[in-house]
């Protein structure tokens, strides 16, 4: 099966299961989930929610644990919230802004999840053992992720 259709199985089945769902919570465990499983080259799928002040906690994962805490001003998650960008990071060895929670990491994709008023509710963080591991359908396909919490 191709990348594209990959993706547009998986949002088949997050449009079904997602159905209705308002709390954020169970929405984000329930699409950590489906993306772990269908992405071999996904080791570490997790989302850090905005709690305020700056501040990213970890929320729903998959994979070996990761950083509890990580401020707007740090790592590359923190670059994704206070920019609101996405950010593909094909060697996270090259960049002395990334934390490693896992040595195996090798690349990293942060898309930035906003609500119905654009705010910054959460990044959705994607590692990979794999160098490059990530590209652009990837990350259009992802940015569509940010759907399912426009919730009113
Ligand atoms: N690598 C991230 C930190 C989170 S862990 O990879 C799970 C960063 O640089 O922000």
């Amino acid at each position: 099966m191709g990348e594209q259709e990959q993706y547009d199985k998986l949002f088949e089945t997050l449009d079904l299961l997602c159905e209705g769902e308002t709390d954020r919570i169970a929405l984000m465990a329930t699409i950590v989930c489906e993306l772990h499983s269908t992405f071999e080259r996904f080791d570490w799928v997790g989302f850090y929610r905005n709690v305020g002040g700056g501040v990213l906690k970890i929320g729903p994962y998959q994979g070996a644990h990761g950083c509890l805490t990580i401020d707007f001003s740090r790592g590359i998650c923190g670059r994704c919230a206070r920019e609101k960008t996405v950010q593909n990071i094909p060697d996270v060895t090259a960049e002395p802004d990334h934390i490693a929670c896992s040595a195996a990491t090798k690349s990293e994709l942060v898309i930035p999840i906003m609500d119905g008023d654009g705010e910054l509710i959460a990044v959705l963080d994607i590692d990979s053992n794999s160098p490059a591991a990530f590209d652009q359908t990837d990350q259009d396909n992802l940015q569509r992720i940010g759907k399912y919490f426009q919730i009113s």
